[in-house]
């Protein structure tokens, strides 16, 4: 059984007041939820949602560089998120690929210094409008999700969380077909079971994310491919998010 994970990406929204607010708020309601729970905050807001010494509720960022440290203006490491009391590192992020241009050896590379550091990584993968109107959201998926994980063990693999997240359904009011979600996670799960074994690929998390809210988030996780959901817009609202979060 695979325990359903939940993750809230804030983006580039809240100072550290309203973080800490909205926190203290979902660590209280959803306390005794079988849901792992995150939130991947802005990184301004990390240290002092760690001070809050949260039980339930866990801590991601939304991005980070592959390199140990150095002379990298403006960038963050794995390290720097562990000492912060990150958990998880959302990674490849659709918004991260098109406005910043990441390409999946990019990502791939994040991926493995995550795991080297001891961060679990939130694999982002996921068709743009064109390419599922040319009928290649697999072969999208496919390839995003090999290139991604390259060189990662399989001893390290169980720690991966993958979003699939449609590109076209993020953010606009539009939600991909619950059916169709669980089709394509059904391929990626195909995918890593080849580049894997079956067995290994049973025990890999799989969300589904892109205008998830709490009306349409029961039939996202009655899918029997989806184990949770990455979720943008109706996570800044903490009684939305506990609604999502209690399913
Ligand atoms: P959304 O964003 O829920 O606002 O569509 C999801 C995401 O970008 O992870």
């Amino acid at each position: 059984m695979r325990t359903p994970i939940i993750a809230g990406n804030w983006k580039m929204h809240k100072n550290v007041g309203e973080a800490l607010e909205t926190a203290r708020q979902l660590e209280e309601s959803v306390q005794g939820s079988p849901v792992e729970v995150v939130i991947c905050a802005p990184f301004t807001s990390l240290s002092a949602l760690n001070a809050l010494g949260l039980s339930k509720v866990r801590l991601g960022a939304q991005n980070m560089y592959f390199a140990d440290q150095g002379a990298f203006t403006g960038e963050i490491s794995a390290a720097m998120l562990l000492d912060v009391g990150c958990e998880y590192v959302i990674l490849g992020h659709s918004e991260r690929r098109a406005i910043f241009k990441e390409d999946d050896e990019l990502i791939n590379k994040k991926v493995i210094q995550a795991l080297k550091m001891g961060l679990k990584p939130i694999l982002c993968v996921g068709e743009t409008l064109e390419e599922r109107r040319a009928g290649q959201t697999e072969d999208v998926v496919i390839s995003q999700t090999t290139k991604g994980l390259a060189g990662v063990g399989a001893d390290e693999l169980p720690k991966v969380v993958i979003a699939y997240e449609p590109v076209w359904a993020i953010g606009t009011g539009e939600t991909c077909d619950a059916a169709d979600a669980n089709q394509v996670i059904g391929k990626i799960r195909e995918t890593i079971a080849e580049l894997y074994t079956p067995e290994l690929a049973q025990k890999v998390r799989i969300q589904y994310g892109g205008s998830v809210k709490p009306s349409n988030i029961t039939e996202i996780m009655e899918q029997s491919e989806i184990d949770g959901a990455l979720v943008g817009g109706a996570s800044l609202n903490a009684e939305d998010f506990v609604a999502i979060v209690k399913y």
